[in-house]
């Protein structure tokens, strides 16, 4: 993967269940890259789950947490960022992001992004019982923000390596996020 006037990461955004953590590893075994997930970095951080981090101290700390956890990657190079749904909110994420290497959004359809959460766990916003109108709604108002990615790949029908093979193939056909 060759970015020359940035680093030479690949940062995958997309909605709660677009399989970014799964296609990250696929793309990470295929580039030789390594692989990192902010959702993880913050629980490692914070020592605690991200249920635990929005029960006690609700979502804004946890923004607060994202957004710091995203800075701290700055040296990162040669890594697939696997990043979570809502970090497409502030701007300051997205400076972070570019600068980290092209930003590619997995996009899926809203009937596939719901059947992978409904009965999912650990995700506050689409936890069981949520009413899943609310999070259509969610889904639907992020949409512009995801857009604003320099590529995005359709992932309903495909595999996890067939994901990370056509962002491979974009990302060097376009030379898009360079
Ligand atoms: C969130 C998505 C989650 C996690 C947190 C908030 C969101 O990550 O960061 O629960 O706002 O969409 P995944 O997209 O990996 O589920």
């Amino acid at each position: 993967m060759y970015c020359p006037s940035k680093g030479n990461n690949i940062v995958l955004i997309g909605f709660m269940g677009a399989g970014k953590s799964t296609v990250a590893r696929e793309l990470g075994r295929l580039a030789g890259f390594r692989t990192m997930d902010l959702d993880a970095e913050i629980v490692r951080l914070q020592g605690r789950s991200i249920p635990e981090i929005f029960a006690e101290e609700g979502e804004a700390a946890f923004r607060n947490y994202e957004e710091q956890a995203l800075r701290s990657l700055s040296s990162l190079r040669e890594t697939v960022i696997a990043t979570g749904g809502g970090v497409i909110g502030r701007a300051e994420n997205w400076v972070a992001m570019r600068r980290l290497g092209p930003v590619v959004y997995l996009r899926a359809r809203w009937e596939t992004l719901r059947a992978r959460i409904e009965n999912g766990e650990g995700r506050p916003l689409a936890a069981r019982g949520r009413d899943m109108e609310r999070v259509r709604t969610l889904w639907e108002t992020r949409l512009p923000l995801y857009a604003q990615a320099d590529l995005a790949v359709d992932t309903d029908e495909c595999s996890a390596t067939e994901v990370a093979r056509t962002v491979l193939q974009r990302i060097k056909e376009e030379g898009r996020g360079c």
